[in-house]
């Protein structure tokens, strides 16, 4: 607590604090500030109107694991699962073991775990073909795209985070071990932010490009984050089912480090269109603070350039925004980001921005989709029911 009070106070105390600190351990062997409590009792409520893992302040760890169902998965199947994945939920995010639980001692720190189902169109289609949105399916075809179909699709998807990667691990493994009868594991993407505690509670991520990612996002809990993120079950007859769900959207983006690196840092600041210090627009003033799109600087060209990934990434439509919450990967093959975006409707929110990237965005040169996928997240469930039983109704 000391040294969080240090950095939020200013990174220049809390780097003499640190320092400090760091001097006294090492030449006294005692520890400098009383050990902040153990985070791995924290929990998230699984039940609610809403599923957790959408608005709550993404966790440290994330593991993104897309089902599909096998033949012999009919309707009834398919409700079965459900309930099955929902009780597993339910006790792991309370830090209780799942039924059957072979390693129950590894449930007992949940550390803020939540699980979030998204529902692939081949699941929607088993259960109820009339209750499939428009835009559950495969995005349209993006020229810029380099997608593999080992990233690609799945009828289930499990959201599983945590502050702690044993309790995705244990979580994973139970929910994935509970599907064997029903589904088999079609792609897993794993994805990472800061440790939890490394920065203040609310910093802005940074992606592996050091970018300050996240800023301009509707803030959970509002009005303006309702109207965006949450369904409101309109949409044709069908869609009922979908009411205080939302709609996901996954894409394994690739980021060419080593091309990055070659870049100087005015060329990396004018591809995003903001700071690398602090993530503030270009155009000056904080991370909050508005970016002045019309700025010229004193050749008469825009300050931020006409195809700076912010601009482009921005609509004249407020309605045409979704809530980001995007985790790092790097693996044997390279680095990038799990992009994760939920939206009430993918055709209206998602697909106009990421045309106009594909369209023209500097970020392009460095940044490849590989992976892409849609759910529909349904709603929440209370105590005596299961996630995705809105469908059945
Ligand atoms: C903003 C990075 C892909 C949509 C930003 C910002 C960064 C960034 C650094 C500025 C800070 C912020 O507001 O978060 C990246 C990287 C990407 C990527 C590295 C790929 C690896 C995408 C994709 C979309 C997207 C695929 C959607 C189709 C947005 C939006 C904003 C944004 C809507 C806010 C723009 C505004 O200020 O209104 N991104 N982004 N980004 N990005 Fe991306």
């Amino acid at each position: 607590n000391l040294l969080l009070g240090g950095a939020a106070a200013g990174a220049g105390a809390a780097a003499l604090v640190g320092g400090d600190a760091l001097l006294r351990a090492a030449g006294g062997g005692e520890p400098a500030a009383a050990p902040e409590p153990p985070f791995g009792g924290r929990t998230v409520a699984f039940h609610g109107r809403h599923q957790a893992g959408i608005a709550t302040p993404p966790q440290a760890h994330a593991r993104f694991i897309a089902l599909d169902l096998e033949g012999g998965t009919d309707r009834g199947a398919v409700r079965r699962l459900l309930r099955l994945l929902s009780d597993d939920a339910a006790r792991l995010t309370a830090g209780e073991a799942a039924l059957a639980d072979t390693e129950p001692e590894l449930a007992h720190d949940p550390a803020g775990l939540t699980v979030t189902f998204g529902f692939g169109r081949g699941l929607v289609e088993r259960v109820d073909p009339a209750a499939v949105p428009e835009w559950l399916g495969p995005l349209p075809e993006f020229g810029r795209d380099r997608l593999s179909e080992r990233w690609c699709g799945g009828d289930l998807l499990l959201q599983v985070c945590a502050d702690d990667p044993v309790s995705v691990s244990h979580a994973a493994r139970m929910l994935t071990k509970d599907s064997r009868a029903f589904a088999r594991v079609r792609w897993v993407q794993e994805g990472f932010r800061r440790a939890r505690g490394a920065q203040p509670a609310g910093a802005t991520m940074r992606n592996l490009m050091g970018q300050v990612d996240g800023t301009t996002n509707p803030a959970p809990g509002t009005p303006d984050f309702a109207d965006l993120v949450w369904h409101r079950g309109g949409g044709g007859a069908g869609a009922a089912w979908l009411r205080h769900g939302s709609a996901l959207v996954v894409r394994r983006i690739a980021m060419d480090l080593d091309e990055w690196d070659r870049l100087d840092r005015p060329g990396r600041e004018e591809a995003v269109g903001r700071r690398l210090s602090d993530g503030a627009p270009l155009t000056g003033g904080g991370e909050h603070d508005e970016p002045d799109f019309e700025a010229v600087g004193a050749l008469g060209f825009p300050v931020i350039p006409e195809y700076a990934h912010i601009r482009r990434a921005r609509s004249a439509d407020p309605a045409e925004r979704i809530f980001r919450r995007a985790y790092n990967y790097e693996d044997t093959e390279g680095a990038g980001l799990v992009f994760a975006a939920f939206q009430a409707d993918v055709t209206r929110q998602f697909v106009p921005i990421q045309r106009r990237l594909d369209e023209l965005d500097l970020l392009n040169e460095w940044v490849t989709a590989i992976g892409s996928a849609v759910f529909a997240v349904p709603p929440g469930c209370g105590p005596d029911g299961f996630v995705g039983e809105t469908l059945f109704a």
